[in-house]
């Protein structure tokens, strides 16, 4: 089988000692994003009295502007949802195949996985579907007039934003893969330091046009067909009847009990909820808190059941408007339960006795994730991606933004790795209007019945294990938001068949226990795993909001 070049870029700082571990505290509301801007402007409109929904449209379209690497309008995401009144649901408004997408479109004559098409340019690029999902949002849920959400957004964009250290490094590091695909006349093709100031006029003009005219400038108006000109200049397939067809669905979210707490979180066509709930449902009947944090035993317990989880993801998940799903097997105690029979604490269970397959990881990728608590009480949990680092790489000068490049998360060609080393079936073939899997794990988790934690994280497949230790980290391990957020992180996915550390954070003597009993221990692959955005409601009530020290995150609060 092919093996993918291990290609990974550290771009984020590990979390340095004098880092804060308190969380910061809020009395009444609270958002916590990738970029201070962001999180600002979000706690501005609940402080004007919106709610978490108003908040989450803020946010979702500051991070488009404030935070290109991630946050967008030229992709999609996951919204996950707990009102006061405990009313729960999810909005899926990922990016779809267009209708001109084929089984083999990455394929050469001889059936082999063209290096870069999925990943970079026009081809690459699925019908985005942020704008739709804000509106959906916004329509549904929303009081304030659309007017005010925007308002300080396309202030923002015309202001313009502060380069960080992270942002310098993030458009140094994809400068030349920028200009591969964009050209160097490209407005974030420019050399940008620390402190300097990026304005975006085209995307403040892109903003406008969709306050003015809603949802459908950019599906069927003049921004749409500016998308589908474009697009096809380059390269790429994107029709304007593609744009004019997508749709936002609601989704019933996947539900769970670990222990006393309950965990509602994203279901397919991502992979988060089922994959998150059939780890948690094997490891539950371990002693975690007894073994200890990051400790051999419970990375053992956690790497078992994350390699028997993963296979299943692979094997079964895809778009469910278009693959069956046998939800209720996967989610049945009694069948996760059979799957850890095989687990021995003496020695390692092969993937390959799991399942088939060999494959490698895994370029450094981004997405970003935001968590909102109102006033009320209103709970959302946000993922939302390019999929790679700037998306596609392709930069339109005159809407101002970013494509994505979702469709490498189809699977290309069954068994064979996307950029995370995930590798998929026929459940994730690519077919037209249809959705990728994605891993993207937008979590809420209640406790005694009440709204306790919202989470959520980039990371591609380790988006769905990082989840996993942040409520480990709270529930079992006694840790705040914040200690529970920075804590050093492992991954394990099946295929490869590696764990993962962050380097230096881990004892010596337990990587070394753990490769004598067969684990192959890498500490090379990930210097950063997740970048986790979580908010915890403390026993009085308030917001205590957890920014990952691995990025720039900030929580905002009042
Ligand atoms: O949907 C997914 O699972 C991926 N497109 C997410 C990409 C991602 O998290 C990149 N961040 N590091």
């Amino acid at each position: 089988m092919k093996r993918v070049a291990v290609l990974m870029v550290w771009l984020w700082p590990t979390c340095s000692i004098t880092w804060a571990q308190q969380p910061v505290v809020a009395e009444h509301a609270m958002v916590v994003s990738a970029r201070e801007e962001a999180s600002a402007i979000g706690a501005e409109i609940l402080r004007k009295g919106g709610n978490a929904f108003d908040a989450m449209v803020a946010t979702e379209l500051a991070l488009a502007v404030a935070y290109p690497y991630a946050g967008n309008i030229g992709g999609g995401g996951f919204m996950v949802y707990r009102k006061a009144d405990g009313e729960t649901g999810a909005l899926d408004y990922r990016e779809k195949a267009p209708m001109g997408a084929t089984k083999d479109m990455y394929l050469d004559d001889s059936g082999h996985v063209i290096p870069g098409l999925s990943t970079e340019g026009a081809l690459a690029v699925g019908v985005p579907g942020t704008v739709a999902g804000v509106f959906a949002v916004h329509e549904r849920f929303g009081k304030l007039p659309m007017q005010d959400i925007m308002a300080p957004v396309i202030a923002l964009a015309e202001k313009g934003v502060v380069v960080t250290a992270g942002q310098e490094k993030q458009l140094s590091t994809y400068r030349e893969a920028i200009i591969k695909i964009s050209g160097s006349a490209t407005g974030l093709a420019k050399v940008y330091h620390q402190g300097d100031t990026i304005r975006y006029p085209a995307l403040a003009n892109t903003l406008r046009r969709i306050l003015r005219n809603g949802r459908d400038e950019f599906y069927k108006g003049e921004t749409a067909r500016s998308i589908a000109g474009f697009i096809q200049k380059n390269g790429g397939i994107i029709t304007l009847e593609d744009l004019g067809r997508y749709e936002v669905r609601w989704r019933r979210p996947v539900f769970f009990d670990y222990k006393d707490l309950r965990i509602i979180s994203m279901s397919p066509p991502s992979s988060g909820g089922i994959t998150l709930a059939q780890i948690m449902t094997m490891i539950a009947p371990y002693p975690l808190s007894r073994y200890g944090h990051n400790s051999q035993a419970t990375i053992q317990v956690l790497t078992e059941a994350e390699r028997r989880a993963y296979a299943d993801r692979n094997y079964f998940l895809g778009d469910p408007d278009f693959t069956v799903i046998p939800y209720a097997t996967l989610l049945s105690k009694n069948y996760l339960r059979r799957r850890m029979k095989s687990f021995s604490p003496d020695k390692a269970t092969p993937s390959s006795t799991v399942s088939h397959g060999q494959v490698t990881i895994s370029e450094s990728n981004e997405t970003t994730h935001y968590s909102i608590v109102d006033q009320d009480g209103n709970a959302v949990a946000v993922t939302t991606t390019l999929n790679g680092a700037f998306g596609s790489k392709l930069y339109s000068d005159e809407l101002g933004f970013f494509f994505n490049n979702e469709m490498d998360d189809f699977s290309a060609k069954p068994g064979e790795p996307n950029s995370y080393g995930l590798i998929g079936a026929e459940a994730n073939s690519i077919a037209p209007q249809k959705r990728m899997l994605s891993s993207m794990t937008p979590t809420i988790v209640e406790k005694q019945g009440r709204l306790f934690m919202v989470l959520g994280t980039p990371g591609g497949s380790t988006i769905i294990t990082s989840v996993l230790q942040v409520i480990l980290n709270v529930r079992e391990f006694g840790m705040n938001i914040q200690e529970a957020v920075n804590a050093p992180r492992f991954h394990h996915q099946w295929l490869p068949d590696e764990v993962l550390f962050e380097p230096g954070k881990f004892p010596q003597h337990i990587l070394q226990s753990l490769t004598g009993k067969g684990y192959h221990v890498n500490e090379q692959s990930a210097p950063v795993i997740g970048k986790v955005d979580a908010i915890l409601i403390n026993s009085q009530g308030k917001r205590e909001g957890g920014a990952d020290c691995r990025g720039d995150d900030k929580a905002v609060g009042y």
